[in-house]
């Protein structure tokens, strides 16, 4: 009895998650990115789906094939993926942020491949829109999660973004521990909302996200139903 309603617990609910790095151009040849392999934004839209939900995943550019039984919508820059984001939130019941945005953009794009010429050259970037903020801020709200890769000062900065970006719930992780985080097969992570703390310990990432789904389905539940 329990596997089959395990198996349904989000049923009727609408997710959209963002996941991977994103590409900012610097010329038809270049772009400025960071190491996120999207592998936690993926095994979150997985565990969803396993329990039902109707999954959106917006995914910058990763290596990874896209789950089975979600719509997944590529894009390649932080511009990109704030246009998607914004289209499909306001239909979403849960937003889950798990996509490494690039902070900042070229100023201006080269149309044409910059050549070698100058000893030095500098960039000039621009900051790129909060997508989990600009989500957060609209009228028609869904339930909004962020996350937080620290090196340093964990829940501090965690809670920070938390009250910062309005948000539900925060998943923090320390990237400066070996072997969670970044582009690695594992994560370990605690989910913060403004007034509890929840340990997910160190496991294989697909494990951490079942784990990470109930407990935003839990909040959500309680959220909506008070
Ligand atoms: N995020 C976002 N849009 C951005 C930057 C970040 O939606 N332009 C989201 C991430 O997906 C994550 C959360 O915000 O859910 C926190 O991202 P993080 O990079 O840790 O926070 P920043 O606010 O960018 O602060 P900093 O990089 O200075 O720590
Ligand atoms: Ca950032």
């Amino acid at each position: 009895c329990c596997q089959l309603y395990r198996e349904k617990i989000l049923a009727g609910q609408h997710w959209v998650i963002t996941a991977g790095p994103t590409r900012e151009a610097i010329d038809p040849v270049r772009y400025i990115s960071n190491h996120s392999s999207g592998k936690m934004g993926y095994a979150i839209a997985r565990a969803a789906v396993n329990v039902g939900a109707r999954v959106t995943l917006i995914s910058g550019p990763a290596n990874l094939a896209p789950p089975q039984g979600c719509q997944t919508i590529q894009v390649n820059s932080a511009l990109e993926m704030h246009q998607q984001a914004m289209a499909l939130a306001p239909e979403a019941d849960i937003f889950v942020a798990c996509a490494a945005v690039a902070d900042y953009r070229l100023a201006d794009v080269a149309t044409q491949k910059i050549k070698k010429t100058a000893d030095e050259m500098v960039l000039n970037l621009v900051k790129n829109p909060d997508i989990v903020a600009d989500v957060s801020a609209l009228t028609e709200r869904p339930f909004t999660v962020g996350f937080a890769a620290e090196t340093q000062d964990v829940e501090q900065y965690a809670r920070g973004k938390l009250s910062r970006k309005k948000l539900d719930l925060i998943a923090a992780n320390d990237v400066s521990r070996a072997g969670q985080g970044f582009n690695s097969e594992n994560n370990a992570l605690t989910v913060f909302s403004a007034d509890s703390a929840t340990e997910i310990p160190l496991a294989d990432k697909q494990q951490v996200a079942g784990q990470l789904v109930t407990i935003i389905n839990q909040a959500y539940q309680a959220k909506s139903s008070p």
